[in-house]
């Protein structure tokens, strides 16, 4: 009986979805606790195919309770939108979906903002995914959020978007936009509310209750180098992604924290802008794109592509305290016949590593790679360890040996069922 947490340890889009779903089998409780629906987690199972952007990629495990803590925003529509969806798939949601009153909600005015900063910072865009994420984690730290709480008090709720309003309207009309009715968004939220009341729950006693008892599965979403702090500022995101953001985003202690699974995929992509050493502007970079179909889950945007950055998975070993490592998307490199592994960067001659600077000095570094050779067959849906070609293994072990984090799971197709554990 164990806590075990899911971490992305790259920019995002690294399989986390399946990993989750593969391992929500064996778990009690499956936990989403950060980030809102910037987050896409593709789940593929007997069910079908599910783009999961809020509900956590558990809910289909029979067995596991599926729970959405405080630290996530909601934008009630696309929730509503997602559970209705899972209904209609005949996935039990009674009993089984909670959601933390003390989420923050994505109001219109955070999207309209969203939109507002970027098209400020023209080509210095961060390339958000445009669904007031920052805005909305903005005001919740500024103490001016709206949280699903108080949804239950209409005076309440009314109360604090006058109070939002008073100011976002004057901010809207002075860049050019209409300013938001108070009555119009209160109709849609109080008729949105009533689809996701029945789920609304304090969740704190619940989990804290299991931590001892049962298998409890946290769900991370983005990925490290998204990360607000630790991540590549201002091409980030605005939530705590690391391990650590467990505790305040789910109310679980360190302590309670046993195996930390960095889920890794065998190559590099990237959504949005900002640095990104390794990445391929050459048609094996197209490679990757096609055979990966590297697009996004949230936005459709094209992801952009690189090989291994064993660099940057070394120091989201470190800071998430890595126990474990999963391995996905090996099959995507099934049509090489040589592939790269970045082992370090340089910077004028000499050995730097990722947390010597920021952004503008990641922008700089030079990668340094080692060549392995490819395999060149098919590695799709292998589930045994003996049975991948040498070179793939030799690629793996090449991995683990520069991670220093066992690698417990090999994923080789898209599906729940097509991985290795090791
Ligand atoms: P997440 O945000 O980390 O959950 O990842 P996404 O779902 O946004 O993107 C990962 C994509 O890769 C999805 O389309 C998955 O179905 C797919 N995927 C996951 N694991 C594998 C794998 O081992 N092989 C292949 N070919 N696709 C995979
Ligand atoms: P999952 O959980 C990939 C990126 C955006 C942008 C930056 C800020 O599916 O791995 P935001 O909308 O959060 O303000 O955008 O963060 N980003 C992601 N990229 N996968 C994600 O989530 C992401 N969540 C945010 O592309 O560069
Ligand atoms: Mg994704």
């Amino acid at each position: 009986m164990a806590a075990t947490i899911v971490i992305g340890s790259q920019w995002g889009d690294e399989g986390k979805g399946k990993i989750i779903d593969y391992l929500a089998s064996t778990s009690d409780i499956v936990i989403r606790f950060h980030g809102g629906n910037n987050a896409g987690h593709t789940v593929i199972n007997k069910f079908g195919k599910f783009p999961m952007h809020l509900v956590p990629s558990g809910i289909f495990s029979k067995r596991a309770k599926a729970i959405i803590t405080n630290g996530v925003i909601l934008d009630l529509e696309v929730l509503a939108g997602e559970i209705e969806n899972l209904k209609k798939s005949d996935i039990p949601l009674k009993d089984k979906l909670y959601i933390s009153p003390r989420c923050h909600l994505i109001m219109p005015y955070h999207k309209i903002l969203d939109r507002l900063y970027e098209e400020a910072k023209g080509k210095n865009k961060t390339g958000t995914t445009g669904r007031g994420i920052g805005p909305t984690y903005a005001d919740k730290v500024s103490y001016n959020g709206i949280r699903l709480a108080d949804l239950m008090d209409k005076k309440l709720f009314s109360q604090k978007l006058e109070t939002q309003l008073l100011v976002k309207n004057k901010v809207l009309k002075a860049l050019g936009e209409k300013p938001l009715e108070q009555k119009e968004i209160e109709k849609n939220f109080f008729k949105l509310f009533n689809k996701i009341k029945p789920y609304v729950k304090e969740t704190f006693d619940f989990i804290y209750d299991s931590l001892d008892k049962k298998n409890v599965l946290l769900e991370g979403a983005h990925g490290v180098f998204l990360d607000n702090d630790w991540g590549t500022y201002p091409f980030v995101t605005a939530s705590t992604v690391l391990s650590g953001g467990a505790t305040a985003g789910a109310g679980v202690p360190p302590q309670k924290i046993k195996n930390v699974v960095g889920v890794v995929k065998a190559y590099t992509t990237r959504v949005g802008a900002g640095p990104f050493p390794t990445e391929l502007f050459d048609k094996d970079g197209e490679t990757l794109r096609a055979a990966g179909n590297e697009f996004g889950t949230t936005t459709g945007r094209p992801r952009r592509c690189g090989w291994f950055d064993a660099e940057l998975i070394r120091f989201a070993a470190k800071i998430n305290g890595f126990t474990e490592i999963a391995i996905t998307k090996l099959d995507v490199l099934d049509k090489f016949t040589q592939i790269k592994i970045c082992t370090h960067y340089t910077l004028n001659g000499k050995k730097v590593s990722y947390n010597d600077g920021t952004a503008e000095f990641l922008f700089k570094v030079t990668p340094v790679y080692k060549i392995m050779q490819g395999w060149a067959v098919n590695t799709k849906g292998v589930k045994n360890f003996e049975k991948l070609p040498q070179e793939a293994k030799t690629y793996i072990k090449e991995l683990e040996k520069e991670i220093g984090v066992k690698i417990k799971y090999i994923s080789t197709g898209q599906s729940r069922y097509e991985i290795i554990t090791v």
